[in-house]
């Protein structure tokens, strides 16, 4: 036996926020234009001008929320550019990104309508960097306001009677870097302003998200809110986020085995950075009022030789399945520290769930990772314990382990989810689950593997990495031995009598 798993029914951890399988679009190379957005004039099927494929392909995974403009493109974005008609609107520099013409096509309507086509809620992301908090403020005024006031009714003359209800609002981007540069004490106060101005116009109570620091940078965060603690007037603030990316082990589809491995061992950075975050946070605000989220993170491979100009287009190989795999139970496990997290990004750009090429569309397999995980959302995580073998490994001449199997457990009604990632290359991993303590009917198992740790979905075979189809494994009992295939990603979900 390779590994034993102890699921403990009677230790729940916390609900799993839904948000925690959010996604993310950037006006950033063929993410929006020659992505999701064609244009309603495209001969590619379309609805509004959004390629329905992507919109069916993305609706399939229940997003809970999705973050837009940007990224580093937020705070350079000015909202009032992107309403009114197409032809009126005015191209601008996409300073961040290639110097890229952005001609406005998809705004404010056109991101509202995608969400309620996918049935995700908006996130905006605003302008601290070259923006006025007085922007934010009609910004927020124009999506949320009923009618009456000369932005609201702009709305309306542009084709939404209906406020769009907008709830998450960022306060900047990466306000250390693309999003002004500042220090933290600096950002605080222009948190603070930004803050002060994006009002309730509508029936929804906001939710504010304050930058958080670069990496696991817990000198911002200590700063960040020791100065916010000075102030004199309550400040509104519902989350602090932070951005985490991986990478440096070969590039996504020419990597060897210890990079693979690598790759995968980087991950434990994103449970430090929770855990860590989380733990200086608590000291400011033990009762957790303010949620600490993750709203970027990937897997981010420097560029394939023949991709170098193509920013930050890349493939999804296996390998970026089982990261992804990986970090969504290190999101379940953690349910109770993180409340939101946001995968950079959907389309075409770093680790996507979708890549187009004119008309073609394909899913990666990190798609199939969040299709398989989305029996997560909203359930309850579990203690789970897992005792394994550890795989040794060297890379860049230094040893290393990584657990072969780790995973995470959720429960809903008489259904326990659980999803389990084996790391190994070749080592089947033989386990034995006990469930503490509930008699188990049933078992379904979903695999997603393939004998090539390279493997990935192009156009000419898009269906190379697929899931497996559903398998039924009568049990009985609270003890189950099921052997997990090497570099696999599985989901078991049990029935309980
Ligand atoms: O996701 C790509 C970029 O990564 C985002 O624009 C920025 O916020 C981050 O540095």
């Amino acid at each position: 036996m390779n590994a034993t798993i102890d699921v403990l029914l009677t230790e729940p951890v916390s609900t799993i926020n839904p948000n925690l399988f959010g996604h993310f679009i950037e006006h950033l190379g063929r993410c929006i234009y020659d992505g999701l957005w064609v244009g309603e004039d495209s001969a590619i099927p379309n609805d509004r001008g959004i390629r329905r494929d992507v919109i069916l392909a993305l609706r399939q995974l229940h997003p809970p929320i999705l973050r837009w403009p940007g990224g580093s493109f937020a705070d350079d974005y000015h909202w009032p550019d992107g309403i009114g008609l197409p032809s009126e609107r005015p191209h601008r520099v996409n300073i961040w990104w290639g110097n890229a013409v952005e001609t406005n096509a998809f705004g404010t309507h056109e991101f509202m309508h995608l969400c309620r086509a996918i049935g995700a809620q908006p996130y905006l992301c605003g302008n601290v960097g070259t923006g006025t908090s007085r922007e934010l403020r009609d910004w927020v005024e124009y999506c949320n306001f009923p009618t009456g006031t000369a932005l609201s009714d702009l709305r309306i003359s542009n084709g939404a009677e209906q406020p769009f209800g907008v709830k998450y609002w960022a306060i900047g981007n990466e306000s250390w870097h693309s999003g002004g540069s500042f220090n933290p004490e600096e950002y605080v106060t222009e948190y603070c302003r930004f803050s002060t101005f994006a009002r309730e116009f509508g029936p929804e109570k906001l939710y504010l998200v304050a930058c958080g620091p670069s990496g696991n940078d817990l000198d911002w965060t200590e700063r960040f809110f020791t100065r916010l603690r000075d102030r004199i007037a309550p400040i509104t603030l519902h989350a602090f986020s932070g951005h985490y990316y991986i990478g440096r082990a070969g590039t996504a589809t020419n990597f060897n085995d210890s990079e693979w491995y690598d790759l995968l061992w980087q991950v434990r950075a994103i449970e430090k950075l929770i855990v860590e975050q989380r733990a200086l946070m608590d000291r400011f605000d033990p009762e957790r009022k303010v949620h600490f989220i993750v709203d970027e993170w990937g897997a981010w491979h420097p560029p394939e030789p023949d991709h170098k100009e193509s920013l930050l287009w890349q493939q999804s190989s296996l390998r970026d399945a089982l990261f992804a795999g990986l970090v969504l139970d290190i999101f379940n496990r953690h349910a109770d520290k993180v409340a939101m997290a946001n995968l950079a990004q959907a389309v075409n750009v770093v680790q996507s769930l979708i890549l187009t090429e004119a008309e073609r569309m394909l899913v990666t397999p990190t798609y199939h990772v969040f299709d398989m995980y989305q029996s997560h959302q909203g359930a309850q995580s579990v203690r789970t314990l897992i005792s394994t073998q550890e795989i040794d490994f060297t890379y860049r001449d230094e040893a290393k382990r990584i657990p072969i199997l780790s995973g995470s457990a959720s429960l809903r009604d008489n259904v326990l989810t659980m999803t389990m990632v084996n790391t190994s290359i070749d080592e089947p991993c033989e386990a034995l689950l006990h469930i503490y303590t509930a008699e188990v009917r049933e078992v379904r198992e979903t695999t997603l593997t393939h004998p090539d740790i390279r493997a990935h979905n192009t156009f000419s075979d898009p269906g190379r990495v697929n899931l497996s189809a559903v398998r039924a494994i009568p049990v009985k009992g609270n003890t189950i031995q099921y052997t997990f295939a090497p570099r696999s990603v599985t989901k078991l979900q049990l029935l309980l009598a």
